[in-house]
């Protein structure tokens, strides 16, 4: 070994011990890392880090975005792979700002965004917490490799300065305990509106539409400002707070997609006073009303006579003894398909089960929002959801149907039980499937790159550089 070599490595050595001695010198108090636990719970940092079938926040999660897949890292405390080295700023510095050890950008797939507002006391408790509360894992991370021009961390540089809001999160004076509380916890740890807020052209959540409802992979995250009619408002608070503990609330929804795993991973795990005051916040929450809604989606319960039972049963394809009979089915009429594929859990009139574990198809947000993107994707990827209370499980029939078919049955569904104008064809559905439209910013892309990545980022650098000067003169 070379000189030069061997003092790197004494120094290297040297540099993970004085890593190590800061983070595990003195055992934290336990409630200390008890409190950073629950931080880490409300923040739903495990969601993204931890991967289907791996060890808790060892990453390698796959976080799809319309530029690609953006990998999630190790988060537990290894020194090799994980973030056993970052010191308590360098941890701060990439949920608040977005930049890791290394100073390079991370995407805003992490939400660091809404971590910005993070207060002081709940880093500390989460830095401690994840440095010592949490077993450190070896797992070697696959590297994000996103196309041209995204691959470019420097990028996001540009995008920090137009859309990371400065500063900590701020309670307001006039509004109670509770409301501040739920304002702090919807907008750092919880980052609803990097679902619930529709994007702009650059892909940054729009300030005037806030928690207006959004696109999100094939899902809609709906309107959930306290708007009445196009929003939440008709929900009382016992019953938001109920939802987001459980994931459904009878005559009003369930959580699936995104949402059934922020109930799963996330939002179950909460005290009961901090649900009641998101609750109570969403409740305050300036009204976003779409002109085209008329009435709440819970509200609406069909338009369609059903067909009698008569007309049913000699239509109603026998699987009993041959479960795969479903994917043979070559029909795309409606009243089969539900008979055969749904009717067994959600019942011929569509009104579920008494208990509603099987839940009514009508007064049922997912039929009765305007688009029915949820009913969709229900169909295509199913249910599955770890609540407070059940555990609940609808199968996916993505695989069984093809696109005219869930068409149709969706057809049926919100004419019968829900929003008879939320209408879909087999094209609709095929992109649904494909993971939804893709953003503006991706279709121009090429276009874009025809006239030059310069053209491209001059119009960024132009949009900065107003923006800010906008920004200036409004203070
Ligand atoms: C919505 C998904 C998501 C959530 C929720 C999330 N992260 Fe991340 N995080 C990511 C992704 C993706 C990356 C990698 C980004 C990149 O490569 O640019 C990342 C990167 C990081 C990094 C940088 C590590 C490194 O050296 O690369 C840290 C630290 C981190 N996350 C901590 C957290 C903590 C703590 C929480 C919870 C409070 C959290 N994350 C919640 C998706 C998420
Ligand atoms: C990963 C994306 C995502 C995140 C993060 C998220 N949501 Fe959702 N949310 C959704 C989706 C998608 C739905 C629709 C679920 C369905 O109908 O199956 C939804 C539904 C809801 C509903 C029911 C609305 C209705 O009309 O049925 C409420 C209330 C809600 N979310 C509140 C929140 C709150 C509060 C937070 C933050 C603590 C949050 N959500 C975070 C995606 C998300
Ligand atoms: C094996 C029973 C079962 C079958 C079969 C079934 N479902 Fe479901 N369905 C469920 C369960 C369980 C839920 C979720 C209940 C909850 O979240 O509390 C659900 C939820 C739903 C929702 C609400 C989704 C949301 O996002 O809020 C819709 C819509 C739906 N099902 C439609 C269908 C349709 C259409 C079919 C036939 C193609 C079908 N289901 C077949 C059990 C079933």
């Amino acid at each position: 070994m070379s000189f030069s070599l061997f003092r790197g490595a004494i120094f290297s050595s040297l540099m993970a011990l004085g890593a190590l001695s800061a983070a595990h010198a003195q055992q934290a108090d336990p409630k200390l890392i008890e409190q950073g636990r629950y931080v880490s719970l409300a923040g739903d940092c495990a969601a993204c880090h931890t991967n289907a079938g791996g060890k808790p926040f060892a990453g390698g999660r796959p976080i799809g975005s319309p530029m690609g897949n953006i990998y999630a890292s190790n988060i537990t405390p290894s020194a090799t792979n994980g973030i056993g080295g970052y010191t308590e700023q360098q941890f701060a510095d990439a949920l608040r700002k977005g930049v890791n050890a290394k100073g390079q950008h991370l995407y805003p797939a992490m939400p660091y965004t809404a971590y910005r507002g993070l207060s002081d006391e709940d880093m500390h408790a989460l830095y401690v917490y994840f440095m010592q509360g949490v077993q450190p894992v070896d797992n070697a991370v696959q590297k994000t490799k996103l196309p041209f021009p995204y691959g470019m961390r420097g990028v996001m540089f540009f995008w920090n300065t137009l859309y990371l809001d400065s500063g900590s999160f701020k309670a307001s004076d006039t509004a109670s305990a509770a409301v501040n509380r739920g304002h702090y916890l919807v907008d750092t740890l919880g980052h609803c509106s990097s679902c619930h807020s529709p994007r702009n052209l650059l892909m940054a959540e729009q300030s005037g539409a806030y928690l207006a409802g959004a696109k999100i992979d094939g899902w809609i995250a709906p309107n959930i400002t306290s708007d009445p009619v196009s929003g939440i408002g008709g929900w009382s608070t016992d019953e938001i707070a109920r939802y987001l503990k459980n994931g459904h609330v009878d005559g009003k929804g369930q959580a699936g997609g995104g949402m059934a795993e922020a109930v799963e991973q996330s939002l179950r795990y909460l005290s009961d006073d901090d649900l009641t005051a998101i609750a109570t916040y969403l409740k305050t929450v300036k009204p976003v009303r779409d002109p085209k809604d008329s009435k709440a989606a819970y509200e609406y319960a069909g338009g369609s006579p059903l067909p009698s039972i008569s007309e049913l049963e000699p239509q109603r394809p026998d699987n009993s003894a041959n479960p795969d009979a479903m994917r043979d089915v070559s029909t795309t009429d409606g009243t089969v398909l539900y008979s055969g594929a749904c009717a067994s859990c959600h019942q011929p009139g569509g009104k579920g089960t008494e208990n509603q574990y099987f839940p009514s198809l009508s007064h049922n947000s997912a039929t009765g929002m305007s688009s029915p993107d949820n009913v969709v994707m229900t169909i295509l990827h199913g249910i599955e959801r770890q609540g407070a209370d059940a555990h609940v499980l609808m199968p996916a029939f993505g695989r069984d149907m093809n696109d005219e078919q869930v068409a149709a049955v969706t057809n049926y569904v919100t004419a019968h039980f829900g929003n008879p104008d939320a209408r879909i064809d087999a094209a609709g559905v095929a992109q649904i499937r494909a993971g939804g439209p893709r953003p503006l910013l991706i279709r121009l892309t090429p276009w874009l790159m025809g006239g030059g990545v310069v053209v491209a980022l001059l119009v960024i650098w132009l949009i900065v550089s107003v923006v800010s000067r906008r920004r200036r003169r409004r203070r």
